[in-house]
C-alpha cells in the first residue's frame, strides 16, 4: 500500500516475463496496470475465471472498440460478442441451430474431403517441404467456414485480409473504422448476390427468417469469420509444434475415434490460442477472490492462466496426451461460451489425423522458438510455420 492506501498495482504487458511471474501470484484475481496506463483485475485462476464468464453481474464490456447503443441499423461489428441477455439471445439463438453437434457432424465427410485436397496441395510441393499455414492450416478451416456460410469462392482473399485487420490489437478508433466499414462493405455485397442467387448456406437461411437487416446480418457473419478459421490455423500450427516432440499423442491422434478427441482436448487446453483472455465488465460491485471490484471495473479472464490452474491437474504445464480428460477454459464459459466449439473439435480431429496419417515423419523445418509469433493479434499462433517431411 502507498500513502494513500492505494493497493499498488503490478505492471502487466503479456511479455514472457510478466506470464512466468503468474505463477508466483498468490491472489487468483489482481489489480494490474497494462501497457497502455489502464488498470485492470486479471483472473488467472480457473474457478474465477468460470464465474467471470457465467455470472450475470459481469457483462461483456462495450469497450475497447465498441460503443454502447446498438442501433438496429449501426455500422458496427461485435452485436453477438458485446451484448448481454436478452439482447445476446437474439442474435445468438438463430445460429445455435447450425452450430449443434448433430448438424456439425453431418459436415465431417466434406471437412475430411477438403482436408484432403489441402494435403494433395502440400504433398506436390517441391523438397519435401512447405509453409504448413499457407498450403493447409489456413484454407482448411477457411474454405470450411466460407462453404458453410455460402460465401462464393470470389471473396475469400479479400476476406482474409479484412478479418486480419479485425483482430489486430491497438488500433486507433480511425483504423479500426476504416476496417469495420470495409468489412461491412464486403460481406453487405454478399448478401446482395446471395438474394439474387442462394448459395445453399447458413446466410441463405438467416435472410429466409428475415429477422435481420442486412447490416446486422453482415455483421453476424463477419463475426463468424472472425472466430471460425484463424483459432483453427493457429490451433494446428501449434498442435504440430508440440506433437513434434510428442510420439505418444502422435501416436493416439491415429488411434482411434476416443483416444483421437482426448488427444485434442488436452491440446486446446495446453495451447490456449485465444492469448490474452476475453474481457469483462463489472456490472455492480462484487467481491472476488479477496477482492473488491467495482462497478464498471474492467475484468480480463485470462483463459491461458485458468488452463494451467494446479487445481486442475498435476503438471498442467505438460501436454500429456495419456491423462484422463482434464476440464478447460479454451472455449469459455456462460452465454458466450464458444458458438464454434463442436465445428473446431471436428476440424481438428480431421485435420491432425489426416496430416500425420498422410506424412508420419512430417516436423517444422526450423526451431519453433526462432519462428515469428502471431503477438499482435487476439489469436495466437504463427505467422509462418516451415514444415519438412
Ligand atoms: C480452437 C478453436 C476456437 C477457440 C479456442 C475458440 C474460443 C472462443 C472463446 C474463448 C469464446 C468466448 C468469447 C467470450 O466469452 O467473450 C468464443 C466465442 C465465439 N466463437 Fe470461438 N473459438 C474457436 C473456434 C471457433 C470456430 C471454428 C467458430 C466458428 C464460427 C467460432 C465462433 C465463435 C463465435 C461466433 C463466438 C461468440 C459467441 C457469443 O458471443 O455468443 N469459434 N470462442
Amino acid at each position: 500500500m502507498n500513502a494513500s492506501t492505494q493497493p499498488e498495482t503490478t505492471s502487466f504487458d503479456f511479455s514472457e516475463k510478466c506470464l512466468s511471474a503468474l505463477t508466483s501470484w498468490s491472489e487468483q484475481v489482481k489489480q494490474v496496470t497494462l501497457a497502455t496506463g489502464e488498470k485492470v483485475w486479471l483472473a488467472k485462476g480457473y474457478e474465477e475465471v468460470r464465474l467471470i464468464l457465467s455470472d450475470a453481474r459481469f457483462g461483456a464490456g462495450d469497450e475497447p472498440i465498441h460503443r454502447p447503443s446498438w442501433s438496429e441499423d449501426e455500422r458496427k461489428i461485435g452485436r453477438l460478442l458485446h451484448n448481454d441477455a436478452p439482447e445476446h439471445g437474439w442474435y445468438r439463438q438463430p445460429l445455435n441451430k447450425v452450430f449443434s453437434a448433430r448438424r456439425i457432424q453431418r459436415l465431417e465427410p466434406r471437412i475430411r474431403e477438403i482436408t484432403r485436397e489441402q494435403l494433395d496441395v502440400l504433398s506436390k510441393r517441391q523438397n519435401r517441404s512447405a509453409d504448413l499455414i499457407e498450403t493447409f492450416a489456413l484454407p482448411v478451416p477457411e474454405r470450411v467456414i466460407h462453404e458453410m456460410l455460402g460465401i462464393l469462392p470470389v471473396f475469400r482473399s479479400q476476406f482474409r485480409e479484412i478479418i486480419e485487420g479485425l483482430l489486430r490489437r491497438g488500433q486507433t478508433s480511425e483504423e479500426s473504422r476504416v476496417v469495420v466499414d470495409q468489412a461491412l462493405d464486403c460481406m453487405c455485397r454478399v448478401i446482395e448476390e446471395i438474394r439474387r442467387a442462394p448459395t445453399g448456406g447458413l446466410l441463405d437461411e438467416l435472410i429466409a427468417t428475415g429477422q435481420f437487416a442486412d447490416v446486422v446480418l453482415a455483421d453476424l457473419a463477419v463475426t463468424l469469420l472472425m472466430g471460425g478459421y484463424l483459432t483453427i490455423t493457429g490451433m494446428v500450427t501449434e498442435s504440430v509444434a508440440v506433437l513434434s516432440q510428442n510420439s505418444v499423442a502422435r501416436r493416439n491422434l491415429l488411434a482411434g475415434a476416443l483416444q483421437s478427441s482426448e488427444t485434442v482436448e488436452e491440446l486446446l487446453r495446453y495451447i490456449t490460442v485465444i492469448q490474452y483472455g476475453v474481457d469483462r465488465v463489472a456490472r455492480e460491485h462484487i467481491r472476488l477472490g479477496g477482492q473488491e471490484i467495482k462497478e464498471g471495473d474492467r475484468v480480463i479472464a485470462f483463459l491461458p492462466a485458468a488452463n494451467r490452474d494446479p487445481a486442475l491437474c498435476p503438471h498442467p504445464e505438460e501436454m500429456d496426451a495419456t491423462r484422463r480428460r482434464v476440464r478447460h477454459a479454451s472455449f469459455g464459459f456462460g452465454p458466450h461460451q464458444c458458438l464454434g466449439q463442436q465445428l473446431a473439435r471436428v476440424e481438428l480431429e480431421v485435420m491432425l489425423a489426416e496430416l500425420f496419417g498422410r506424412f508420419p515423419h512430417l516436423r517444422p523445418a526450423r526451431t519453433c522458438e526462432a519462428l515469428p509469433r502471431r503477438i499482435e493479434t487476439v489469436i495466437g499462433g504463427f505467422d509462418r510455420f516451415p514444415v519438412t517431411w
